[in-house]
């Protein structure tokens, strides 16, 4: 069995044998969230998508507390090196064994500038995960548009599928929808919304939706999935 917990924004905790992991936790500075870098004294992983500040978060800070390895692009895990910071390296398509289970990036349309004080660091392509915990699989889409390449995914029985549906950035209610006609989930879970005003974005409107597509969970801060 497998828990995964929805920190608010794009950021979740996801536990299962051998697995303690956080994906892109952003928590300092995150309006959405009451959860700080402290509660995860445990993380053995962290799964970073891109290099922006909404994503990369506290990843350097809680890295370096537990010893947990980052697990992200080339480029952003060479970014990393320099904080000190323990990674393993994938690249889009990629896709490696760990203890736990196995972990491929998938493609992402987006940026994945490292944002810096001295202004945008290299930080490659923009990726998402698809991590796989207990015999279960959970795609997170990272921040993406609509893509013909999640269609690849209808092969794997993606058992929980983590789309962004707050536009702007990222796929719209009703392009997250075809997403999940795409990638054929068990159960669908709406993220990257509400957290600044142009990604104002009713989760419900795209429960009603996609109903029929998937099953539709639409998870508060702090609320699990167990899988
Ligand atoms: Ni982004
Ligand atoms: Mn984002």
């Amino acid at each position: 069995m497998a828990r995964l917990t929805f920190l608010g924004h794009a950021a979740f905790h996801l536990e299962g044998r051998g697995l303690d992991a956080l994906i892109d936790p952003f928590l300092t500075g995150n309006d959405m969230t009451h959860y700080s870098p402290g509660d995860f004294p445990d993380v053995n992983y962290i799964f970073v998508t891109h290099g922006h500040g909404d994503h990369l978060g506290d990843t350097p800070e809680i890295a370096k507390k537990t010893g947990a390895t980052v697990v992200a692009t080339v480029e952003m895990c060479s970014e990393l090196a320099k904080a000190e910071v323990k990674s393993h390296p994938l690249q889009i398509g990629g896709a490696f064994t760990f203890p736990f289970g196995r972990v491929k990036m998938t493609p992402a349309w987006h940026g994945s500038g490292i944002q810096h004080e001295k202004g945008m660091l290299y930080g490659g392509v923009a990726g998402g995960f698809l991590i796989e915990v207990d015999g279960h699989k959970i795609y997170h889409a990272g921040d993406t548009g609509l893509t013909v390449e999640m269609g690849l995914l209808a092969d794997d029985g993606v058992d929980v599928a983590l789309l962004p549906i707050g536009g702007n950035y990222t796929m719209d209610i009703d392009d997250a929808v075809r997403a999940v006609r795409m990638v054929k989930p068990r159960i669908a879970v709406p993220m990257h919304f509400d957290t600044f005003p142009v990604i104002k974005a009713s989760p419900e409107e795209f429960a009603s939706k996609a109903s029929g597509l998937a099953e539709i969970k639409v998870l508060k801060v702090g609320e699990s999935l167990e899988i």
